[in-house]
């Protein structure tokens, strides 16, 4: 068993880093900017004095750098599995004139280098469905922040059957695996229409989130329940 989730996590972060280079502009151009809008709308529950936010699979950054515009003290840490996304966060940290409020650990979300209770908030955007243990994962969240601290995860989940009939449930079904496949990697955008087919309905992700020991957990669907923002306190 061991074994075959550590094959899982590998397959995951070959298939990340494959597609970095060209990881925003999918995003930008398949979302239709809304991914900009949904982490924008995430960081604006941050209190603008929160000092240290953990961002796990922080991939090219951009979740980070919302919370660091938002946050003018915060220093963030940002894991990541790919090191081609990482070398990405970090060039473009660079050209922000961030890195220095942004430091960045190749790291498994599920076994966090980080002490318990250290963090004021933490981050996930689009992460959590690639978690060989989804309650693990937010376990370790729960772990690594300061009691009060503030969880903030955005995630594609399990839509109802009947949405994959309207149209932007056709669009993530078709469109995206087509031009996903002749602009980046067919593999990934494959992956990433049927992660969200087979992935945990929302109400069932609060559910874990309660019983690893959050509070207030609150689930908010953005753009006709496309994606996802779970908020909760430690
Ligand atoms: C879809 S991208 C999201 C990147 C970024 N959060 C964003 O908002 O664009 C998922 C990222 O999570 C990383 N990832 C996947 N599984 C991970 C794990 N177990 N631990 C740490 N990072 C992981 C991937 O390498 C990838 O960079």
């Amino acid at each position: 068993m061991e074994s075959l989730l550590k094959r899982k996590r590998e397959a995951i972060r070959q298939m990340f880093s494959a597609i970095a280079p060209k990881y925003d502009l999918l995003n930008r151009l398949l979302s239709g900017f809304q991914d900009v809008r949904w982490r924008k709308f995430a960081v604006d529950w941050l209190s603008p004095s929160t000092r240290l936010i953990v961002d796990i699979g922080t991939g090219t950054g951009d979740f980070a750098f919302a919370a660091i515009k938002r946050c003018r003290e915060a220093k963030v840490i940002g894991i990541d599995i790919s090191e081609p996304m990482l070398v990405l966060a970090k060039s473009k940290a660079n050209s922000k004139r961030v890195s220095d409020r942004y430091k960045l650990i190749c790291a498994d979300g599920l076994n966090l280098p980080l002490a318990d209770g250290v963090a004021d908030a933490v981050l996930s955007a689009f992460v959590v469905r690639n978690f060989e243990d989804l309650s693990e994962g937010i376990r370790e969240m729960f772990r690594i922040l300061k009691p009060e601290g503030v969880a903030l995860i955005l995630e594609f989940c399990q839509p109802p059957v009947e949405w994959w009939w309207t149209p932007i449930g056709l669009f993530v079904r078709y469109v995206v695996p087509m031009v996903g496949a002749l602009l980046s990697n067919p593999v990934a955008y494959a992956y990433l229409t049927a992660s969200i087919q087979t992935f945990t309905p929302s109400e069932a992700i609060a559910n874990i989130m309660f019983d690893v020991g959050f509070k207030k957990v609150a689930s908010l669907p953005l753009t006709f329940s496309v994606a996802t923002l779970f908020r909760a306190v430690k």
